[in-house]
């Protein structure tokens, strides 16, 4: 095994996008940030040193971390954040991992353009389960704002109001064609006529789910969040933010340029940017227009059939395809069987005239799991408070069900709207199987939440809409080749159950990967000891780890 050692440098440098220079946050001057290309079984050391004013940290979306949370990186839950002057080691090895995952900043909104590939290769020697093109380009769809991302964000949080939309969707950092200002940088993908190569398609957004589709050509999906999955073709794929998806895609086509393009999926009915971002697959050798003077050159990129964007049958038909690539180990006999409600909320305010009290009819936005609204601690991290036996920084009474009976297809109870703040951690027994119901409340609009667990990768043994039946639905759930991933989407206006073995010790959180949601309180953290009421095998807290 390899040992890497790398160096990430965050600090303010100017990109130019849809006509305007911006100093955007990058990572040793790229945005995208650089690819991190590893082996299942190497260590990494990356040393992130921040030169940027704001406080940061970094986390390695979908890395499992075993019993070494310290690296996991979201800030006041793992590790305090890295301030600006200084810097921090994030050590490492990848235990039993290989496929798409990503880096991003975990650390208010600087993920918007702090963000990049991390990409796991099997150990040497060691098979996929499909034949691997030679060639693998990673796709990474984001979301850009005219203006600063943390700008958006005070915005946000100061009215209370819905943080203003992105103004293009982007293809490895670029809007492409469709947008102002952005033909000259569109992403251009040579290929050559019948190759075939892998997309590592990611959904670095931030508050979109996301539809992906390639005119005239089939996408043959291998991988989910870095577990294989059972192949099979599709037009189009939906991806949650946060979501890898992994498909190969043959040169098979008349030779000549197509658009590969990207656009949402929001099932809200909310206000959206509608728009495409697109880059262009371009056969290698492909025939000119005839003719001479203008119109002569390439021809025009034949454009893809996207869904509407409120398509939720073609995104759950997508997502009801995805099976493990064999019989997977999911947990039988459940020792902790969870029900989280999770959605938005509104909280009235006591002044609605205040220039804080923009959300909907004299309302604040929030949003909860069993009506609990996370609060960031932020005198310390909750790992550290957990591992120190330090009181105060957090409690541990968060309720496995919700306060009150939940119904959606009635009238969602009172008691479901105003959720109550707090920094509060569930403890989960050291190995214990474990069951989590999620469901969307649809209190302010029926919403997809795209749900991470960190330190975790879990089954999604089943899925529908409405309310989940606790005496039926477990009957028709996948205890055989369910997907196995690290963030699902609650479907709208329904449920979704997953399964893992709590076997990681330390402070995970859970959260909506909607960036928006996660601010207003979407999230929660999972305790896991191991040993009586212990950390017994966490590893020992790095000395460089930051203080808050
Ligand atoms: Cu990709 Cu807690 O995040």
């Amino acid at each position: 095994a390899e040992h890497h050692v790398r160096q990430f440098v965050i600090a303010p440098r100017p990109v130019t996008r849809l006509c305007r220079t911006h100093q955007s946050i990058t990572v040793n001057g790229q945005f995208p940030g650089p690819t991190l290309e590893v082996r299942n079984g190497d260590s990494v050391a990356i040393t992130v040193i921040n030169r940027a004013r704001y406080n940061i940290s970094i986390h390695w979306h979908g890395l499992r971390q075993m019993r070494n949370p310290w690296a996991d990186g979201p800030e006041y839950i793992t590790q305090c954040p890295i301030r600006p002057g200084q810097s921090y080691t994030y050590k490492f090895t990848i235990e039993d991992q290989e496929g798409t995952l990503w880096w991003h900043a975990h650390s208010r909104w600087l993920r918007a353009t702090v963000y990049g590939a991390l990409i796991i290769y099997p150990r040497l020697g060691s098979p996929y389960p499909f034949v691997m093109p030679k060639r693998d380009i990673p796709i990474l769809l984001g979301e850009w704002w005219d203006r600063n991302p943390m700008d958006v964000l005070r915005q946000a949080q100061f009215t209370g109001a819905a943080a203003n939309v992105s103004d293009a969707y982007t293809i490895n950092g670029q809007p492409g064609d469709l947008y102002r200002c952005s033909r000259a940088g569109t992403m251009r993908f040579p290929i050559f006529p019948g190759e075939t190569v892998q997309l590592r398609v990611i959904n670095a957004g931030m508050n979109q789910e996301l539809f992906f589709s390639v005119a005239n050509h089939q996408l043959t999906v291998v991988e989910t969040d870095s577990a294989y999955t059972k192949p099979f073709t599709t037009n189009v794929i939906m991806l949650g933010p946060g979501q890898t998806t992994n498909v190969l895609i043959t040169a098979n086509q008349r030779p000549g340029r197509y658009y590969m393009a990207a656009r949402a999926y929001n099932s809200a009915n909310a206000p959206f940017d509608n728009t495409t971002t697109t880059a262009i697959l371009q056969y290698v050798n492909a025939p000119t227009r005839r003719g001479r003077g203008r119109g002569r050159g390439q021809m025009a990129p034949v454009f893809p059939v996207l869904p509407g964007f409120n398509d939720t049958a073609t995104a759950t038909a997508f997502t009801n395809r995805l099976r493990y690539w064999k019989r997977a180990p999911v947990p039988q006999q459940i020792d902790e069987n969870l029900f989280f409600t999770v959605g938005l909320g509104l909280i009235n305010c006591a002044n609605p005239n205040s220039p804080r009290c923009q959300g909907p009819n004299g309302t604040r936005f929030a949003a909860s799991i069993n009506n609990m609204s996370f609060v960031l601690p932020r005198r310390n991290s909750v790992m550290q408070a957990y591992y120190q036996g330090m009181p105060g920084i957090f409690t541990t009474d968060f309720p496995p069900v919700p306060p009150v009976q939940f119904d959606y297809t009635g009238n969602v109870s009172r008691a479901l709207w105003q959720p109550i703040k707090g920094t509060k951690a569930y403890k989960l027994k050291y190995r214990a199987n474990v069951q989590i119901v999620l469901q969307d409340t649809s209190i302010v609009t029926p919403e997809n939440h795209p749900m991470h667990l960190h330190g975790y990768q879990f089954y999604v043994v089943g899925s529908g809409f409405g309310n989940f039946n606790p005496r039926t639905d477990p009957a028709r759930f996948n205890l055989f080749d369910p997907p196995e991933r690290n963030t699902i989407g609650t479907p709208p206006g329904g449920w979704v159950a997953i399964r893992f073995v709590a076997d990681n010790p330390g402070a995970w959180f859970m959260h909506c990967h909607i960036d928006s949601h996660l601010g207003w309180g979407l999230a929660m953290v999972f305790l896991v000891e191991n040993g009586r009421g212990r950390l017994q095998s966490v590893q020992a807290p790095p000395l460089d780890l930051p203080r808050c």
